[in-house]
């Protein structure tokens, strides 16, 4: 069934460097990369859109029927499209991701982007990032990795990169944002953030983007050869 390589499954919060990470590995893999979290990211944009309630499953459950999330990849630039939409950027503030904790929390919602992950996951040669990839989405993938950081870490990682991008935010108010997400997303009752038990644990709290990519990369190469 997997025609086209190994299923990498890469799990952990947020702001542990799964973006970068996966993005760095799927090239030199030459594997198809699939941010799940933009795909929750871009139900819960649209959600905004419409204006549904976080918690109207009836309607979260209509509006998933009706939306088609491609990744497209040109050169360096890596975008989400909805319906033919591109909403990179528009996914990304710091209120579509508050939004997109509790929207991810939905049941229909998780249940519509599962058939969708697995369609475009089955047949191998793909790297899939989020949060329950290796518990539920693939649990028989080849390799799972499970990448954590402190949470203060991470919290830094991610108010530098608001600060470039021209938002006014606090290094404190993040941090507690980080904190506040992580909660949310570990304590939800569908599916929620934690290690698969045959996850490889990688902390990069103080580990280099190139160090935990060379780490990935030879563990996915050792296994792919075994
Ligand atoms: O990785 P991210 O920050 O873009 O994820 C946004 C939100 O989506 C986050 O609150 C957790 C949720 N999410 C999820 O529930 N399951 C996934 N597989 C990926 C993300």
């Amino acid at each position: 069934q997997r025609t086209n390589g190994v299923i990498v499954a890469i799990d952990g919060p947020s702001g542990a460097g799964k973006s970068s990470i996966t993005k760095l590995l799927a090239k030199r893999l030459g594997y198809l990369h699939i941010d799940t979290g933009a795909m929750f990211r871009a139900v819960a944009l649209m959600s905004q859109r419409a204006g549904i309630a976080c918690d109207d499953d009836a309607r979260l459950a209509e509006l998933c029927r009706g939306i088609e999330i491609e990744f497209e990849r040109e050169g360096e630039a890596y975008r989400v499209l909805v319906n033919g939409e591109d909403v990179s950027r528009e996914i990304r503030t710091e209120e579509v991701g508050l939004l997109t904790s509790c929207i991810s929390a939905r049941k229909p919602v998780r249940e519509a982007l599962l058939q969708m992950q697995r369609k475009m996951g089955v047949k191998g040669g793909v790297i899939l990032e989020g949060r329950d990839i290796g518990t539920v989405v693939f649990p028989d993938a080849e390799v799972k990795f499970f990448l954590t950081a402190s949470a203060e870490e991470r919290g830094r990682r991610r108010y530098l990169e608001l600060v470039a991008r021209g938002e006014a935010v606090s290094l404190e108010e993040t941090i507690e944002k980080v904190v506040c997400r992580d909660r949310q997303d570990e304590s939800r009752e569908h599916a929620p953030l934690k290690r698969a038990e045959d996850a490889v644990p990688v902390d990069s709290t103080a580990m280099t983007i190139d160090e935990v990519l060379a780490f990935m990369e030879k563990t996915v190469k050792e296994r792919v050869a075994a």
